[in-house]
């Protein structure tokens, strides 16, 4: 795992964040999903690029249909592929197709969060996932790539901050288990954007 504390400073955040607002404006807004079990997600979704990550009863997968408007998802901005393959090269991936983004945002007032999960509706699972932070702190459970029953560690995930979860850490168990309100003054409602890059196939 590989965490930069800080990588893009406050005016690349702004960027980012303007950047996703625009994807989510094309998709025609973010949705609140319902897991396979029928509970919806505590937090609201798109994605962008050639596949979007969609879930519902039928479980989850990656669609080229965005089931919101019924189009192709909105493209990956080229700053978002450029500053993918450059992540990438940290953890010597130097062929990384970032083909899709996930982008969840965590409202402040609710109790956002995410249960402890794996990713691995990917077709391949070798190529790392990287994730950007923007807005509120956010404590971040990490765990095994073995059992979800394993220990967690509990980190902090700042606005500007990046995780790469690569090699041994890529099917690793994690989890949002808090999003701390008021702690940056990027967002103006307050609440925490996660983009999450990957590579599908
Ligand atoms: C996710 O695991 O898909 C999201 C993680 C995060 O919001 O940091
Ligand atoms: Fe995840």
């Amino acid at each position: 795992m590989l965490h930069l504390k800080n990588y893009f400073n406050e005016s690349e955040q702004q960027a980012l964040v303007e950047l996703t607002r625009n994807i989510a404006k094309t998709n025609g807004g973010m949705t609140i999903p319902v897991m396979p079990t029928g509970s919806k997600f505590n937090c609201s979704q798109t994605s962008c690029g050639l596949v979007g990550w969609l879930s519902d009863r039928h479980g989850y997968r990656y669609s080229k249909i965005n089931p919101q408007n019924n189009q192709p998802f909105a493209a990956m901005p080229a700053e978002l592929v450029e500053i993918a393959q450059h992540l990438a090269k940290l953890v010597d991936e130097p062929n990384y197709q970032p083909e899709t983004c996930l982008i969840n945002f965590y409202a402040a007032e609710r109790k956002s969060k995410m249960g402890l999960h794996q990713d691995n509706t990917e077709r391949n699972l070798i190529p790392c996932i990287i994730s950007i932070s923007l807005g509120d702190d956010c404590i971040f459970s990490i765990g095994s790539n073995r059992s979800r029953k394993d220990p967690v560690t509990d980190i902090t995930l700042r606005s500007g901050d990046v995780l790469i979860l690569h090699g041994e850490t890529r099917l690793a168990y994690h989890a949002v288990k808090k999003i701390v309100p008021g702690t940056s003054p990027l967002l103006k409602n307050n609440g925490r954007l996660n983009l999450t890059i990957r590579q599908v196939y």
